[in-house]
């Protein structure tokens, strides 16, 4: 291994000897894409702070889809933003709530694309939490009812599988049951397991209304230097049954993505979320970078970290490349 024996740029010379050692490959089958639901019809609401991200109402949703079923990307995560929030967030488990009408219209509209659902509890509550409240925090197994109800209402809707993200402990094992017993053994869930208080859901937050009234989320989302502790709450997620386990956000946890791969081997899903696309949007409207190719680069890396598939914003700008 030795130079000048050994010279690594000889297989970099040329495009055909890279594609051929290449190790890493980005492809739609890896990307999911997320959408922002909100009530009313023909309605497009750009969110500022994400360009080319739009809250959809269901007609509008229905549209887009179809779009991103057409080029090839397996399947959407929503987000409901109700008409109406309340103290326990009661839409979110309203058999006629925002997320369960896009969910009958899509099922019925969009055959052929995986609808999964965001299960929390933040855009649905009037104080922003992700669950309910007792004293200055949120109770957790109080709110662990409510989830169970929410996820019971998305598989009575449609939902192909639910994605708890709110970070209550427990919350896998009391969905698991409810889902078992409700008559849906059969519907996955995609855990939201080292989720971390990250300052990067900036923009989500404007696009899914959900800024907390009080206070901060540290009290149940993780401490971001936390890298154990990420391990021992995907080892909790899978002993309760978790199908696929998500590491969020992605491209400041690559070495979360990494260690959680090699040490469970479970489809581990990666989110890049709102304030990765927002920066990388951002430097490229100022022209300082190539969006395109940061763009890829930036969710080849998280492949290459380890995921098996990419919630990102990139979607269906990466797809129509990936073509
Ligand atoms: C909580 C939820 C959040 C995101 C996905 N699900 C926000 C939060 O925890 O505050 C963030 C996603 C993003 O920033 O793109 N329901």
């Amino acid at each position: 291994m030795r130079f000048p024996i050994t010279r690594p740029r000889r297989l970099r010379q040329n495009e055909n000897f890279r594609r051929l050692i290449r190790e890493t490959k980005l492809s739609v089958d890896d990307l999911i894409m997320p959408l922002f639901i909100v009530p009313g019809s023909r309605v497009t609401n750009p969110i500022s702070s994400m360009p080319g991200i739009a809250q959809l109402s269901v007609d509008r949703a229905v549209e887009e889809c179809k779009a991103i079923r057409d080029l090839g990307i397996p399947g959407v995560i929503l987000f409901g933003i109700p008409d109406h929030k309340d103290a326990v967030g009661s839409d979110a488990y309203n058999d006629d709530g925002i997320i369960q009408r896009a969910l009958r219209a899509l099922k019925e509209q969009v055959p052929g694309l995986l609808l999964m659902t965001d299960v929390c509890f933040c855009e649905y509550t009037d104080h922003g939490h992700c669950g309910i409240i007792k004293g200055q925090d949120v109770d957790n197994d109080a709110t662990l009812e409510i989830l169970v109800k929410e996820s019971v209402s998305h598989a009575r809707a449609g939902a192909d599988m639910v994605a708890p993200s709110d970070m209550m402990d427990g919350r896998i094992g009391a969905i698991r049951e409810a889902l078992d017993s409700e008559g849906f053994p059969h519907l996955p869930i995609l855990a939201y397991s080292a989720k971390f208080a990250s300052g990067f859901y900036g923009p989500f937050r404007e696009a899914a209304e959900s800024t907390p009234q009080f206070g901060d989320r540290r009290s149940y989302q993780m401490d971001p230097p936390n890298a154990e502790e990420a391990l021992r709450e995907v080892e909790l997620d899978i002993a309760e049954g978790a199908d696929i386990v998500m590491v969020k956000p992605a491209l400041p946890y690559l070495d979360i993505i990494r260690r959680v791969k090699d040490k469970f081997g479970y489809p581990v899903a990666a989110y890049n979320v709102s304030g990765e696309y927002s920066m990388i949007k951002a430097a490229a409207l100022n022209g300082w970078l190539d969006e395109q190719r940061v763009m890829m680069e930036a969710l080849t890396g998280i492949k290459r970290a380890g995921a098996d598939m990419i919630l990102t914003y990139f979607a269906k700008d990466a797809a129509k490349l990936l073509r």
